[in-house]
């Protein structure tokens, strides 16, 4: 099996997504041996400057709440995201967008490669796109916080990050699972 430094140089090569002008790559982040992954959408734009998921306003909230909990971030956890580049519109304020089927099609075996790598017990999928790639096809709203399991690990779907910066009574999902890891 290719180990993560070489899986890491292939996706930094990567230049499948015609439509993706800046491609910097975000690979992941965090301890190879974590029992938990958790899996957000894409990179935003903090996230590419720092070439880090999870480094956003919405990601900082996330890992302050993980480390509320007890959680210690750096052994504990890996983060990472469907894909590795960040997705913009392209009209001019390049605000952030959903990726699109294609794009996530793309980038797909470099998360399941990235999986089996890592082979966390625990998988919690922030948000519709790491849904999707889980082929979980339930709304997130009857879905969220529930416990799936999916090749002997427990995958647990949950809001993502930016809905809960909007509206707190989201984390609560995530609180739960959570504890009930911990
Ligand atoms: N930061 C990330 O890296 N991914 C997300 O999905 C949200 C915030």
């Amino acid at each position: 099996m290719i180990n993560l430094y070489e899986l890491k140089k292939q996706v930094e090569l990567c230049e499948k997504c015609l439509q993706i002008k800046n491609k910097t790559k975000v690979f992941g982040k965090g301890n190879e041996h974590a029992e938990i992954m958790i899996i957000g959408e894409a990179p935003g734009c903090e996230e590419v400057k720092n070439r880090e998921p999870f480094v956003g306003k919405a990601g900082v909230k996330l890992k302050s709440y993980l480390k509320e909990v007890g959680f210690d971030i750096e052994k504990d956890i890996y983060f990472c995201n469907v894909l590795k580049c960040r997705t913009t519109d392209k009209n001019k304020n390049k605000k952030d967008r959903r990726p699109q089927k294609d794009e996530i099609k793309n980038c797909r075996t470099f998360l399941e490669q990235q999986i089996e790598i890592i082979n966390p017990k625990f998988i919690i999928l922030c948000g519709v796109t790491a849904m999707k790639f889980f082929k979980i096809a339930e709304p997130l709203k009857n879905i969220h916080g529930k416990e799936i399991t999916k090749n002997g690990r427990k995958i647990y779907p949950v809001y993502h990050p930016v809905a809960r910066v909007k509206d707190k009574t989201k984390i609560e999902d995530l609180k739960s699972i959570m504890k009930s890891i911990k």
